[in-house]
């Protein structure tokens, strides 16, 4: 068990049993993509791959973080001074700053991290990293339970954006902290209000392993287009804030490229899209237009597909038994999600990983999940 090998890892380099085990998942996002960063709408849900964060206080310090994964070096760290090192341990040294507010009040840790989300595909490992340390912080820290997860993800979206220095919207640490069994989290970007819906349907994720080196600078380029689309909606309408909350007629009408205008309509298309599913959810209907509408748009207008992406999602819509399929998270490699029948997704699982690796000389990773639960405490010593 993933709680006992962190306990465990911690125990043999430390010496000492762990306080506690914390633990935080990873995202697929259902619908609502490139939306969190312009105010708008997302709804994703935790995947049952995690991270586990053993952690006990380190009474004279310095901050100490170790990792089961394979050549990861150990890090030791004073969060007084803490300073960006381009290592592993950022994503632990940040959240802890941001959680402690005072880092001088904050008494040093030690960190043991065991993990069982892939990293790179695009399913936030970084995101459960940060939110399983928060938790597993305001533990040892002892801080009021009532406070809250809204708290630990905000911690770790600042870790996220202000220390690692990694530009990415609320989705990711807010999907790892809030999420609910058997619930897809639907998340105002603007307001920071949730809904838990009801969502028992299982999700195949698909993994084109396909190298992800331009996602960073194409994603913050996309940034800056939504940002120029707004400024120039704003010229007519300057009471609005946030470009996912645009009609259409004023995307059409306020003075931009053919390009950022793309990039404007699948941000206003898309944010409407999340209620559309809601509703399709709750009644028990099928979301597979929808789920083909927010990959065209990806694909066409927001450009952040690939030819693998695509290739997956034509392949899984041929496939008996699937009801929908798009890229999920970012784009520019990574991961596609496809909903239908347990049967439909069996099959697919299984026969798209031969046809994929004939096809792109490389082999795909499929994942069967289904709404699985965010930040928790796994263990704490003597209860
Ligand atoms: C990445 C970011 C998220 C979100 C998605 C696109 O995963 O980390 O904040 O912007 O891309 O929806």
């Amino acid at each position: 068990m993933s709680v006992e090998r962190a306990h465990d890892l911690f125990t043999s380099t430390f010496g000492v049993a762990p306080l506690l085990v914390a633990s935080a998942p990873g995202r697929v996002n259902l619908i609502g993509e490139h939306t969190d960063y312009n105010g708008g709408e997302v709804l994703p849900i935790a995947i049952e791959q995690r991270t586990w964060v053993a952690m006990d206080a380190a009474p004279g310090g310095p901050s100490q973080a170790v990792s089961e994964a394979p050549d990861t070096a150990a890090g030791r760290f004073d969060l007084t001074t803490a300073v960006r090192t381009g290592e592993w341990w950022d994503y632990v040294q940040g959240t802890l700053l941001h959680l402690a507010g005072d880092p001088a009040a904050a008494a040093p840790v030690r960190v043991a991290v065991v993990s069982d989300l892939p990293q790179g595909a695009g399913l936030s490992s970084s995101a459960a990293l940060e939110v399983a340390t928060a938790r597993a912080a305001a533990h040892v820290w002892g801080e009021d339970e009532a406070q809250g997860h809204l708290r630990l993800a905000q911690a770790a979206h600042r870790a996220e954006t202000e220390f690692v220095g990694v530009s990415c919207g609320m989705m990711d640490q807010a999907a790892s902290a809030l999420a609910r069994r058997g619930h897809a989290l639907r998340l105002w970007c603007d307001t920071g209000k949730i809904d838990h819906v009801s969502f028992e349907r299982a999700v195949l994720v698909i993994d084109t392993a396909t190298p992800r080196a331009l996602r960073q600078s194409a994603f913050n380029e996309r940034r800056e287009s939504c940002a120029r689309a707004l400024a120039a909606i704003q010229l007519d309408h300057p009471e609005l804030q946030d470009l996912a909350h645009a009609t259409l007629d004023a995307v059409d009408d306020a003075p931009m490229t053919p390009e950022v205008r793309r990039r404007a309509r699948h941000v206003v298309q898309e944010t409407r899209r999340v209620a559309q599913l809601v509703d399709a959810v709750r009644t028990g209907r099928s979301v597979g237009q929808l789920l083909a509408a927010s990959h065209a748009s990806l694909r066409d207008d927001y450009e952040c597909s690939t030819p693998e992406l695509d290739w997956v999602v034509e392949f899984a819509m041929g496939t008996r038994g699937i009801d929908g399929a798009r890229l999920t998270g970012a784009g520019w490699g990574g991961c596609a999600i496809a909903v239908g029948t347990p049967d439909g997704l069996r099959d697919l699982a299984a026969s798209i990983i031969p046809a994929f690796t004939h096809a792109w000389k490389r082999a795909p990773r499929t994942w069967l999940t289904s709404a699985s639960h965010g930040a928790m405490v796994d263990w704490v010593r003597g209860s």
